[in-house]
């Protein structure tokens, strides 16, 4: 038996976690062989595709990244491309597929796996907005992340008496402002699930200075828009688009920092995280969840589960239908943002 691995869409921590326990469960619990795909489904689209075995696998699991590099690539956009892609893998004889991803690399896998296509997915990642597990890995990373850096801004903002707004990623789900926003002690979190309109955040602002405070901390998410913007994605980057329809996000942060000192005279700056959220090492946490998730995707193979995905409920690895978990995306509710409100200013 010979399986494939493939990494598609951002990168995230704990990828190279994942990829190297389904290297050392496969080789060392199965005698199976491993081939790894480079660049997500473009490795097969275009014929890369290397062998992995223990050696090449050793060391990684602290590294963050992807040792098999990733692509945004989209196989129903490229001509003939599900054809080419069973072609691919009748030519390496592989016999199953493990696709780790985010909502558009499981929605392909899905997709093929409908067509017949042997694959299991494993979620990954930062925005924990995938459905059917309770957490992806690579959240816990992005948001100790976040949360560092809320509490270096804090003391800045602090010792100028300024309102500092902090962007962070987040496209349709608010996961990591949220819970950075809590664990920063933030005293405003915009969420792309709850837009507020401008007028209720400068009150909220203003409730707070007026009771003294010197300084406000401000979380947003790059998919946040204010209630009065009608468009559906006012603050995009750039205007181009992936192959997944996705467009660059990023410039919420900016707009309601110019706004609110307007408004208000509060002097404010703002700051973007960026990519910063996705680098570097993993967390434990990251590292033991990916690292179960490549067991568990390996043993799902084994058990000829295709077409699912493994993903954790509580304490328990389980798996479910991959239509299941890409059928909507997992947001933020409305009693978790109510208790958020409550260190609202
Ligand atoms: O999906 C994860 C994510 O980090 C989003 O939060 C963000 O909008 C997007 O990826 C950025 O993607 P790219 O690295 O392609 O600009």
């Amino acid at each position: 038996m010979r399986i494939g691995v493939l990494t598609g869409g951002g990168d995230c921590p704990g990828l190279n976690a994942v990829i190297r326990a389904v290297v050392q469960r496969a080789i060392k619990g199965h005698e199976w062989e491993v081939c790894g795909i480079r660049h997500g489904w473009r490795g097969l689209l275009v014929d890369e595709i290397e062998a992995l075995d223990l050696s090449k696998v050793s060391g990684i699991l602290p590294r963050g990244g992807t040792i098999l590099g990733t692509s945004r690539t989209n196989p129903f956009k490229e001509n003939d491309g599900p054809a080419r892609i069973r072609a691919a893998l009748v030519d390496h004889r592989i016999d199953a597929l493990v696709a780790i991803g985010g909502e558009d690399t499981l929605g392909t896998a899905s997709k093929l796996a409908q067509d017949g296509l042997p694959v299991v997915g494993v979620p990954k990642t930062i925005d924990n907005d995938v459905n059917g597990t309770d957490v992806t890995f690579g959240f816990d990373t992005a948001l100790a992340i976040a949360t560092e850096a809320i509490d270096r801004l804090h003391t800045t903002a602090e010792s100028h008496d300024r309102v500092m707004v902090v962007e962070v990623m987040g496209r349709h789900a608010g996961w990591i402002a949220l819970e950075s926003g809590i664990a920063g002690g933030a005293d405003l979190t915009l969420l792309p699930e709850f837009p507020l309109a401008f007028g209720e955040l400068t009150g909220m602002v203003r409730r707070r200075h007026d009771r003294g405070k010197s300084f406000s901390i401000i979380v947003v998410a790059e998919g946040a828009r204010l209630a009065d913007e009608t468009d559906e994605a006012p603050h995009v980057a750039s205007g181009k688009k992936d192959a997944f329809g996705h467009a660059r996000l990023g410039g919420i942060g900016a707009t309601v920092a110019e706004r609110l000192e307007e408004e208000t005279g509060f002097e404010t700056r703002y700051t973007i995280l960026g990519h910063i959220q996705r680098g570097g090492s993993p967390t434990a946490f990251d590292r033991v969840l990916a690292s179960r998730f490549g067991i568990a995707a390996v043993d799902l193979v084994a058990a000829k589960g295709f077409g699912r995905m493994v993903g954790i409920r509580g304490t328990q690895i389980v798996n479910v239908p991959l239509a299941e978990a890409v059928g909507k995306l997992k947001t933020v509710g409305p009693e978790l943002y109510q208790m958020a409100r409550v260190f609202f200013s």
